[in-house]
């Protein structure tokens, strides 16, 4: 990453928690200074990664949207584009949990529905107008640098899981990956396109998974520990910084390399 991140505005979808959240305070470090703060339903979970942006200079814009649904996307855009201006940063995050609360209760046809109505519609059907939007702006602004867009998908989505998780994050996470790279067809070169794929990050879930998960995560990983959202940050910084005007339609898997040893 250049020393000097380059963006001054950014929205990152579900910043509400988890990776979201640290993706937002890592922009705020890295100099964003205004950012939008979208979350779903957990509005003290968006207070405090406001707050956190606040003591890193950064001014957050909170906007509440539920991405399934057709006016949560439109009010999303309407709000980002309204406050922020140029948007030289939009890292789609935003994915159902079906794997903790009362969302993992559910059978197994009503968790895909999910995953494929909030991950895989909500996504493409709001990254699509969105990306329209910043390529419209950077043609408007011919001196920009090309704007970013960052999403985030599965390391395993491809290779394949066993077991419900695999047979449906797997098709969500592969289809929003496949979207992204030819979203980066579509937009270059005035927008750039790429996806982080995390693998075993500990968030939620991880947090309170059974000792058989915990070993696995860890085992998974060349690096031999789960991965933390501090490290998807970073990588997600790394593909949104301006001054890497190369790097599109790629994905990045960050998952302490996959052990095919476990
Ligand atoms: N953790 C991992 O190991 C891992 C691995 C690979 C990929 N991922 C992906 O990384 C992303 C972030 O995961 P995380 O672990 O940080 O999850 P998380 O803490 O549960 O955060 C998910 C975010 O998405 C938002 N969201 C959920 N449903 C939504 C809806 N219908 N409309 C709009 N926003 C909605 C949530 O908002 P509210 O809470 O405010 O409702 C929250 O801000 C997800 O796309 C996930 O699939 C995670």
């Amino acid at each position: 990453m250049s020393d000097a991140f380059q963006a001054t505005t950014a929205v990152v979808t579900g910043s509400s928690s988890g990776i979201g959240r640290a993706t937002a305070i890592a922009l705020a470090k890295a100099g964003v200074e205004r950012l939008v703060v979208h979350f779903c339903s957990n509005q003290d979970g968006a207070s405090e990664t406001a707050d956190a942006l606040r003591e890193n200079g950064c001014e957050p814009v909170l906007v509440s949207a539920d991405l399934s649904l057709p006016e949560g996307r439109q009010f999303l855009i309407d709000q980002a584009f309204d406050s922020l201006g140029l948007i030289q940063t939009w890292v789609n995050n935003a994915g159902a949990d079906v794997l903790t609360g009362i969302a993992a209760t559910l059978d197994f046809e009503a968790k895909l529905r999910c995953l494929l109505e909030v991950d895989v519609l909500g996504t493409i059907l709001l990254s699509r107008e969105v990306a329209e939007r910043m390529v419209n702006q950077a043609d408007q602004q011919s001196s920009q640098q090309p704007a970013a867009m960052v999403f985030v998908g599965w390391d395993q989505a491809l290779q394949g899981m066993e077991g419900d998780a695999g047979q449906m994050f797997g098709p969500a996470k592969a289809a929003v990956m496949a979207f992204a790279n030819s979203l980066a067809q579509s937009t270059g070169p005035q927008l750039r396109v790429n996806t982080i794929a995390p693998g075993w990050i500990r968030t939620s879930w991880g947090e309170t998974t059974s000792d058989y998960w915990d070993q696995r995560a860890k085992g998974q990983a060349l690096m031999e520990r789960w991965g933390s959202v501090d490290d998807i940050a970073k990588a997600v910084l790394y593909a949104a910084d301006p001054a890497n005007t190369f790097l599109t339609a790629q994905t990045i898997q960050l998952n302490g390399g996959f052990n095919r040893r476990f």
